[in-house]
């Protein structure tokens, strides 16, 4: 499509892209889209920002959104309920790991995400703990676009910085990047300086001013970036040490993108509040969730937060049906077989010297390049864009994360289509190379 017949706004996208004619994406069917000329993608994330977990098409979630309309469209959030939204909370609370059982429903992961500092902030509150405001957030998080998330945006992108001023409270530390340092250590020798280091920054900040950390069980910000495997706990301890509740957000971890329900499975440590989105509609209709524990929820007496379109009765009935296929078709499982099988394909490719290192979780994967192995060093990011142009041409989406490439298809992904998968990626960093003289 060109620019001038463009009357739409869209997002993070630069005019000089749109000068180039932008892709409209009409239909989608299993792991594919078809754009308005019918060629047909290979969609490696899941509708780019990763939601489409059950793939595209599917009539059954279709059906129970307007079975939910023609029942009941929308009933206030206040002081009533719905059918859909009581009996997705106690979904939740059993699928859950550990004491979460209270859910509120929003409309995206930004909103998601504001709910649960707004209630890290109520559980202070009502406690009479009025001095704790502070957010313990990590350089290179990501956590949304709307007022509170901003303030918790850790990487430096002009996001934050257009924005700015921003409110204060925001207390950033380092993220667990072992593949490039920030604090330049190597694991195990730094014995997880990263976390540890936090419990001096909070002594330095005043325990008592901080409400919550807030951190994603495995980072995109890196590329789908596992930390060690102490990390999770020591920062438990450490909130656990200065009454600083923990926040999970699970907004792409949750639903089986790691290869288990929730991506802080993999560490064995119990949150305090939760957030979630994208996975838990697969993309249909939009809903996020702020969860928490009896103990966050005990103290409030009252919830001053509310959305029109909280706890969205067609929002929660489309999310109950999403669910029912994920636990009906195996979907975490077939997550954590393929994205073993998927790994696997993409270790196939560490032979290039652009390929620095290859890794990945589930479903969720990713090649950081550089452009010195030995030395990791980085690698231009308008080269890995390239490879995106490359692969889209060759009928596959791909997205970049930073200088990785980062993978995050839908969890419905065969065999077959990863070897597509990987044989195009193959010939997309080889053509890279060559232009490169490497
Ligand atoms: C970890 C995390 N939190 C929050 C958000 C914000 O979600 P949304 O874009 O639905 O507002 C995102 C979006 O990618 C995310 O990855």
């Amino acid at each position: 499509m060109k620019e001038d017949e463009l009357h739409l706004i869209l997002a993070r996208t630069h005019r000089d892209y749109i000068k180039g004619g932008i892709t409209v994406i009409t239909r989608g069917e299993g792991a594919r889209v078809y754009d308005r000329d019918g060629k047909g993608y290979l969609d490696l994330v899941a509708g780019m920002t990763r939601p489409v977990h059950v793939g595209y098409g599917r009539e059954e979630i279709a059906r129970a959104a307007y079975e939910q309309m023609v029942q009941l469209c929308y009933y206030t959030p206040m002081q009533f309920a719905n059918e859909p939204a009581l009996k997705l909370s106690e979904v939740l609370s059993n699928l859950t790991p550990g004491k979460l059982s209270w859910f509120f429903f929003v409309s995206s992961g930004s909103e998601a995400v504001e709910s649960a500092i707004k209630l890290a902030k109520h559980y202070h509150f009502y406690r009479g703990d009025r001095k704790r405001y502070k957010i313990i957030s990590r350089r290179g998080a990501y956590h949304g676009v709307t007022g509170g998330a901003l303030n918790i945006l850790g990487t430096v992108l002009p996001m934050r910085q257009i924005m700015e001023p921003l409110a204060p409270g925001t207390i950033f530390v380092e993220s667990p990047y072992c593949y490039r340092c920030p604090l330049r250590l190597t694991y195990p020798d730094c014995e997880i300086a990263c976390a540890t280091d936090i419990e001096r920054i909070i002594q330095f900040e005043d325990p008592e001013q901080i409400s919550a950390f807030i951190g994603e069980p495995i980072q995109q910000g890196f590329g789908a970036y596992a930390p060690p495997k102490e990390y999770w706990k020591i920062i438990r301890e450490i909130c656990d040490r200065y009454g600083i509740l923990l926040i999970d957000d699970e907004v792409i971890c949750g639903f089986g993108r790691t290869g288990r329900w929730f991506g802080i499975e993999h560490f064995d440590i119990q949150p305090d509040l939760m957030t979630m989105a994208k996975g838990i509609s697969s993309g249909y209709v939009p809903l996020g969730a702020a969860g928490c524990t009896d103990a966050v929820m005990e103290p409030i007496e009252i919830f001053q937060h509310l959305h029109t379109y909280s706890n969205h009765p067609v929002a929660c009935a489309a999310a109950l049906k999403n669910i029912e296929i994920m636990q009906r078709e195996n979907l975490i499982e077939n997550s954590l077989r393929m994205g073993i099988y998927f790994l696997e394909g993409l270790k196939t490719l560490e032979h290039h010297s652009t390929v620095g290192e290859v890794r990945g979780t589930g479903l969720w994967t990713a090649i950081d390049f550089t452009s010195d192995k030995k030395k990791r060093a980085p690698f231009p990011v308008q080269r890995v864009n390239r490879l995106i142009e490359r692969a889209k041409k060759k009928g596959l989406m791909i997205k970049t994360m930073g200088q990785t490439l980062e993978f995050a298809p839908p969890l419905i992904i065969r065999k077959e289509e990863i070897d597509e998968a990987i044989r195009i990626l193959d010939q997309c960093i080889t053509e890279e190379e060559k232009e490169l003289n490497l």
